[in-house]
């Protein structure tokens, strides 16, 4: 088959995103317009918001894609799109869009898992780099701010499928990276700004005990035979930890003093914030970000032991952390394991991931039918 370009549409969060790849292995052009600036005063994600600005900038993103890649509305070959999970207005935006663009232009329509999308967001650039041979099986961790998820992937043909080994049972790892920053008053989103601040304080400084999770379920007619490998996390108990070593250490005053150095500055600098902080403040964050980078690396390369994967991905918004790469990349080369991520470009939501995730269903011509309506909560097989 000669070159198949895909223009893909992500507005599951709050990035509205369209990009062009060329037969799941080349980033022709990437547009991402981020809506930090609209959430930042609520340091959340607000759902109303997000959707009124998609639909703002949705029409100007694709425009922008197809410009940068030298393609025209008629020489795309088809359209991905984001179907879930995530936040529902926000989903309907993009879909109500790529669908009626799709039916406008009569080209094949993709329906893409947002998950899938951030796997396959390694997978293209693995490509891209020449790495074609992808050993299986694969773990795939996919950590982001709605996410922290441990898939194993297999393929057959063009046809993927995923099994998940374990998940976390309240917050995300990225989630968990944004409540702490803003219980700091460090600004959001959470993850970029705990990852600058990290290496200016002691990791060793503020001990956070992890909980071993146990199953559920002990009544042994109730399990599943992969219950007894299942890896599961939690972060909402280390958010708590947190609020009780800010009152315990009289931190409180410390974070109102910064709250109104900050507060007059729309968009702080990464350094503003940092010369906001005092020692005890850098020290608690930057044990909070090792024992965030400790429990993610540790349970992911258990899974991996167990369940004797060949090769270990690790993709979605907090792979961007510079210390989780570090110790993914020193843990799983002392294991043996060859480990991989996205660039830190495409490691956040993009589209790129969408129309890479759509390149195999386009081959195995798995369209979506006019029906196809977003799902928040859609999971991943
Ligand atoms: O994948 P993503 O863009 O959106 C979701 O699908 O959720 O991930 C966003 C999340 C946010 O929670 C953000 O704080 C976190 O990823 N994040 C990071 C870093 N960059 C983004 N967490 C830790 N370190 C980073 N460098
Ligand atoms: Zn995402």
């Amino acid at each position: 088959m000669g070159d198949v370009f895909i223009l893909g549409i992500e507005s599951s969060c709050d990035e509205t995103a369209a990009a062009i790849v060329r037969s799941g292995e080349e980033v022709v052009s990437s547009v991402v317009y981020s809506q930090i600036t609209t959430h930042q005063p609520y340091g959340g994600v607000v759902p109303e918001l997000a959707s009124r600005e998609h639909l703002r900038a949705i029409v100007p993103v694709v425009r922008k894609a197809l410009e940068d890649a030298n393609q025209t509305y008629d020489s795309i070959d088809a359209l991905a799109v984001t179907k879930g999970p995530g936040l529902a207005g926000a989903l309907l935006v993009g879909l109500s869009y790529a669908k009626a663009l799709a039916y406008s232009l009569q080209k094949p329509l993709i329906g893409v898992n947002h998950l899938e999308g951030h796997i396959h967001a390694v997978l293209l650039e693995e490509r891209q780099n020449g790495n074609r041979e992808l050993q299986f099986p694969v773990l795939a961790l996919v950590v982001s701010g709605g996410h922290t998820h441990l898939y194993l992937a297999e393929r057959r043909d063009e046809s993927w499928t995923y099994h998940d080994v374990g998940h976390t049972r309240d917050d995300a790892a990225g989630e968990a990276f944004d409540k702490v920053a803003k219980l700091l008053e460090l600004g959001y989103p959470g993850g970029p700004v705990i990852d600058y601040l990290a290496p200016h304080g002691n990791p060793r400084a503020v001990k956070f005990p992890f909980a071993q999770i146990k199953h559920r379920d002990r009544n042994p007619q109730n399990r599943h035979p992969d219950d007894d490998h299942r890896v599961d996390f939690s972060y909402s108990g280390i958010k708590t930890a947190v609020l009780r070593y800010v009152d315990t250490h009289d931190l409180r005053a410390r974070i109102e003093k910064r709250r109104q150095a900050l507060g007059p500055l729309s968009t702080p600098s990464r350094e503003q914030v940092l010369a906001a902080c005092d020692p005890e403040t850098l020290d608690l964050v930057a044990s909070f970000q090792r024992a965030m980078v400790y429990d993610l690396v540790g349970k992911t390369l258990s899974a991996a032991r167990q369940h004797n994967v060949a090769t270990v991905l690790v993709t979605g918004g907090v792979a961007a952390n510079s210390e989780l790469r570090t110790a993914f990349e020193r843990e799983a080369s002392e294991a043996g394991l060859p480990i991989h991520f996205p660039s830190r470009k495409l490691s956040t939501d993009n589209a790129a991931m969408i129309a890479a995730a759509a390149y195999p269903r386009f081959i195995a011509r798995e369209f979506a039918d006019p029906e196809l309506s977003a799902d928040a909560g859609l999971r991943l097989r």
